[in-house]
């Protein structure tokens, strides 16, 4: 067997169909990049058309199966909606990833239940409902790979985390309680913890250079996360490379939570 051969049993994912959500920007579309071009169909989600258009175009660029389903995850309906139709292009996803989040940081004493509600609503409602859409079809064809991405915030309290830290933090569990019923049936269910990553979710810190070179700072690397640092990570959890490895959180985060 060649080399070749051989990584391509660890981590091809020819053949295998990806939902992301988020795939339009930041994290998500560095990881829908990365899995469409390891193999997979994949189909990303989020609101605006122009930004889901583009990704799916350099995927396809790179010869990839590739679309997009434009729809609103903070809405149970919306969330609805959208996973049948994202199902409708390729078939049923053997690969959920669920980067789609939001992070309003109002300080703590002004963070009001309309706040509260639409954060739970993407970035921790939506994963479930993805979850308990796909998770038990995964599991009866006996192969599945759930990714969330969550946050440093989950882990501890900084740069207000108010109700965003607490949406992460329950995301995890989630993918514990995940994992708890779907392993045995071949589904693995990580999550991704991010550190500083340069992308539209935090154009305002990005703005203030003394704060960016402060968070660069706190990593062991000396540098904040790219998009594309996600890549190598994400095709691991989503191969079957990964299979033995589950209800983990994986810390991408060039050492930023390590000191
Ligand atoms: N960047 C960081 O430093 C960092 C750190 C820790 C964790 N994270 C997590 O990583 C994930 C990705 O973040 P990012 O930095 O890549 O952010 P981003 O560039 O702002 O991307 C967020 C994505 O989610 C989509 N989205 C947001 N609200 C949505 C909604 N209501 N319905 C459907 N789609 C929605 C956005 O598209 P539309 O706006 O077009 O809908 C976009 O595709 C998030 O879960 C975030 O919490 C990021």
């Amino acid at each position: 067997m060649s080399s070749r051969e051989y990584l391509s049993g660890l981590f091809s994912l020819d053949g295998r169909i990806a939902l992301v959500t988020g795939g339009s920007s930041g994290i998500g579309r560095g990881i829908a990049l990365a899995l469409g071009r390891a193999g997979a169909s994949v189909v990303i989600v989020a609101r605006r058309e122009a930004e889901l258009a583009e990704t799916v175009s350099e995927l396809t660029g790179h010869g990839c199966r590739a679309a997009w389903v434009s729809a609103d995850l903070a809405t149970r309906e919306g969330v609805r909606t959208a996973a049948e139709r994202a199902a409708g292009i390729f078939g049923e996803p053997d690969i959920l990833v669920n980067s789609a989040g939001i992070n309003l940081r109002p300080p703590m004493s002004e963070l009001g239940e309309d706040v509260w509600d639409t954060t739970m609503a993407v970035n921790l409602d939506a994963p479930f409902l993805l979850g308990q859409r796909f998770g038990p079809g995964m599991a009866q064809r006996g192969f599945g790979r759930i990714i969330h991405i969550t946050s440093q915030q989950a882990h501890r309290a900084f740069v207000q985390s108010g109700a965003y830290g607490v949406s992460k933090g329950a995301l995890e569990s989630l993918a514990r309680s995940q994992a708890e019923a779907w392993s045995p049936h071949g589904v693995t269910c990580n999550t991704l913890v991010p550190g500083f990553v340069m992308t539209p979710l935090n154009a305002r810190l990005s703005a203030d250079p003394a704060k960016v070179a402060a968070l660069a700072d706190r990593t062991l690397t000396g540098r904040n996360g790219l998009a594309e640092d996600f890549a190598g990570a994400a095709v691991f959890l989503a191969s079957a490379a990964s299979g033995y490895v589950t209800g983990q959180t994986l810390f991408v985060d060039g050492g930023f939570s390590v000191h």
